[in-house]
């Protein structure tokens, strides 16, 4: 078998240099970190790059947005679905496969473009010759429940008998407990993952076989979702002989073929899924997949890439971030945006996104307060209607919220710090060695006020009141009830927040974290603010709101008194807020070591759990608030206190370097933002983390996006218009993006000279901000400004 495996040429000045993601070789250590890289998807599913005949220690995975299960496991799981890729082949008896036959070439491609992955190994065998087995994958943005497979073997030495077994595999487990290795694993990558426990969450309802064609229902055991994926495959030259294959969990067509030596036989299938969860489908899931494959029935592969990349073509006309001068921060961008596209469903208002997408089964799944303040602005300014989708989801599981805010004896809605598919709380208790307690299901309240930060910026950045009317108000509403029953009133008549966690994950069971005060402050004053202006500017709408929702004036006055009282925190001579009270007096422990990207390390003997008596944070807490309300704190407090903070952040999170890459551009401190940006962008990349086979980091990819645009491209909303004070890193040349705000879309070109910016469509002139100055956009005019910087 071939070794060394390389993840990214940059070593050409062609495209491809910053569009495809190649492996060159199979190596199976490496094996888990292409097969979440190099996940194909939607948004309504993703499937892992595995190799189609699977391996020894492959973690091969379809996830469906929204399907969940929790039977009989401690905590639920996104459900790991049948398998459409299954394919086998033998020739002449042999099995094609890695574990079996010695691999001369391997090589794939992910096209980031298009959403196809293309692989060609060739096999040697003394009995066989050489045999090439070329696929190609992909999973339609056009039709969101259909997914396609070409699979092409040729004898590449002498005439051989070929089968090709493919179908569906509804033998599926999820990987119970993710391993956590304190030290090198002991085991080869090939055995692994097999010492860990595996859950079986679907059972089987009905399956049907016909020649060249099949399908099945299965059911989640626990959530009762039925799931049909049904298959049609074609052939493209004639078998000699025509086949079923039905054990166990498979259900395939076999074609046999005699192939002459060159001479390539292809085999082409189309997959539908359908399931009794789809959104505003009715029809029973098996009619609805069967009648996508007869939609799709004249077309083969290649018409259906191409219907494909239509809408590839536009999703990257919307949301490419363009870099020149420096290629592998161009290709980073580009997959970073790649992952951010197949995670979202436009299409889907129940679902909201993982925090490792749908591609792996780290953190089960689970939707955390990444999706709001990390992922939801790409969204924002690029896909609208996904935005409002990720939005939807937060209204869809407001039952769920309700009833846990209930079930701790406080009244509204109160958002989980890990959610599912019902808005109920998901965190499990305790780390799967048994060893911690999870404090962050308890005591992570913000995430409640993230949320409705989500939806002030989801109407500041689109201005779509409707949203605010239909679903937006509402959560607004009964998440300020939340608050105002869960804070505290003190002696001297001001309201705390006790025993909570801010972001900062190291520090727990803490008072007045300064993050999650504020937050509920400004919270509780737009919420005020939303039901007053719904009440007079939509009378007649606001009305209905206030019929439906009943915060009458008292309510709302209560909430504003509720929001002066909240503590403001203590602040040093020096203008430092302290994090949360008493923060000031834990124990300072200087960082002293660096790991190889130049990122802090852990003081020696201290890890994630035992840091709680130190000033040492995981993430960004005061300097995050800073970030997300920017206007409430001049530039120079925000300086003092990223420098403050800055000096004590361990960057243990993803999610952290890039936020300090923005603050630190905003405040004047660039020194280490190209750092940061590297450690978000090629995260996974780079697998810096070592973690990437669990999945895509995919806060970080929106991380990612925030600092190209906000950060480098120096954009926010300001004033309600959108705000430009670029900083251009020196190893670019060049940063092109483009917005949408308020349904108009802006091209923006930053060089080291200046800043062009164009009103890419019809209408209005829209007024904009370049380096503090007002300018007017006029449709179709490149208006261009010396760089204010
Ligand atoms: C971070 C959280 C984040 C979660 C999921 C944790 O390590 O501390 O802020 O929400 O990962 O990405």
């Amino acid at each position: 078998m071939t070794g060394a495996s390389t993840t990214v040429s940059l070593d050409t000045e062609s495209s491809s240099a910053t569009w495809e993601i190649r492996e060159d070789g199979f190596d199976r250590e490496r094996a888990g970190y292409h097969e979440s890289l190099m996940t194909v998807g939607n948004g309504r599913l993703g499937t892992r790059a595995s190799l189609e005949e699977g391996h020894l220690g492959a973690l091969s995975g379809t996830y469906l947005a929204g399907v969940y299960d929790a039977h009989d496991s401690p905590v639920i799981d996104l459900v790991n679905v049948p398998d459409w890729l299954a394919t086998r082949v033998w020739v002449e008896g042999r099995s094609l496969d890695v574990d079996t036959l010695e691999v001369v070439e391997h090589e794939r491609v992910l096209d980031l473009r298009t959403g196809v992955l293309t692989r060609a190994t060739v096999f040697i065998d003394p009995a066989i010759g050489r045999v090439r087995l070329a696929s190609a994958r992909l999973a339609s943005m056009a039709d969101r429940d259909l997914c396609a497979q070409r699979i092409e073997v040729t004898a590449l030495d002498r005439p051989v008998e070929i089968t090709v077994v493919t179908g569906i595999e509804t033998e599926r487990r999820n990987l119970d407990r993710l391993p956590a290795y304190t030290e090198e694993p002991v085991l080869p990558a090939s055995r692994r993952w097999e010492k860990w426990a595996r859950s079986n969450h679907l059972r089987e309802r009905e399956r049907h076989l016909a020649p060249r064609a099949g399908d099945v229902v299965t059911e989640t055991l626990g959530s009762g979702v039925r799931i049909a994926v049904a298959y049609d495959v074609r052939p493209q030259s004639e078998p000699t002989h025509d086949g079923v294959q039905a054990q166990g969990g498979t259900l395939a067509t076999a074609l046999t073929f005699e192939a002459a030596a060159g001479e390539p036989i292809v085999v082409e299938k189309v997959v539908a899924y359908a399931t009794s969860r789809d959104p505003g489908r009715t029809t029973e899931p098996r009619v609805r997949a069967l009648e996508t494959i007869a939609r799709h029935r004249s077309s083969d592969f290649a018409a259906l890439a191409a219907a494909s990349r239509e809408v590839w073509a536009r999703l990257w006309a919307d949301s490419e971030v363009r870099v020149s001068g420096h290629r592998k921060d161009a290709l980073a961008l580009h997959l970073g945006t790649y992952h951010l596209l197949i995670a979202a469903n436009p299409e889907d208002p129940t679902v909201s996104i993982g925090a490792k997408s749908l591609s792996g089964e780290g953190y089960r799944g689970h939707v955390f307060w990444d999706s709001e303040i990390l992922l939801l602005p790409f969204f924002l300014y690029t896909q609208p209607s996904a935005a409002r989708a990720l939005l939807s989801y937060r209204h869809h599981t407001l039952p769920g919220a309700r009833r846990l805010s209930a079930a701790n004896g406080t009244r509204g809605a109160r958002y989980p710090w890990e959610a599912a598919d019902t808005g109920a709380e998901e965190c499990p208790r305790w780390t799967p060695d048994g060893q911690h307690r999870f404090w962050t299901r308890d005591e992570e309240l913000h995430v409640t006020a993230d949320v409705a930060y989500g939806v002030m910026q989801y109407v500041a950045a689109t201005g779509d009141t409707d949203f605010l009317l239909e679903a937006g108000a509402e959560i607004l509403v009964e998440t300020a009830r939340y608050w105002v029953s869960r804070l505290e009133r003190r002696d001297d008549g001001t309201l705390s927040l006790s025993s909570v966690m801010g972001p900062d994950e190291f520090h727990s069971h803490v008072d007045d974290n300064a993050f999650t005060n504020q937050l509920v402050r400004w919270h509780l004053e737009q919420a005020g603010a939303v039901a007053s202006q719904l009440a007079t500017a939509a009378p007649e709408r606001g009305a209905i709101v206030a019929t439906s929702l009943g915060p009458d004036l008292a309510e709302v006055e209560e909430w504003a008194r509720a929001a002066a009282a909240i503590r403001p925190g203590r602040e040093s001579d020096d203008g430092v807020i302290e994090q949360f009270a008493g923060y000031f007096e834990r124990q300072e422990l200087p960082i002293s070591t660096w790991d190889k990207h130049n990122m802090p390390q852990y003081p020696a003997g201290y890890h994630h759990f035992n840091l709680e008596d130190t000033t040492l944070l995981k993430q960004p807490d005061v300097v995050m608030l800073m970030y997300l309300l920017p206007d409430e704190y001049s530039v120079e407090s925000q300086r003092v206190n990223f420098e403050f903070y800055e000096a004590r952040t361990l960057h243990k999170s993803s999610l952290s370097p890039p936020i300090h890459a923005i603050v630190g551009l905003r405040t004047g401190d660039s020194a280490m933002a190209v750092q940061y940006f590297e450690r978000a962008a090629y995260v996974d990349l780079d697998d810096n983390q070592g973690n990437t086979a669990e999945g895509m980091h995919i806060a970080a990819a929106g991380g990612t996006w925030q600092v190209a645009v906000l950060g480098f491209g120096g954009m926010r909303l300001h004033d309600g218009r959108l705000s430009f004070t670029p900083h251009l890193p020196e190893r670019w040349d060049r940063l092109e993006f483009t917005v949408g705000w308020h349904g108009r879309r802006v091209a923006v070109d930053i060089d080291h000279d200046g800043i062009g910016l164009t009103l890419c469509d019809e209408g209005a002139e829209v007024e904009v901000e370049v380096g503090g100055q007002r300018t007017r956009l006029r449709p179709g005019t490149l208006h261009r400004v010396p760089n204010p910087c």
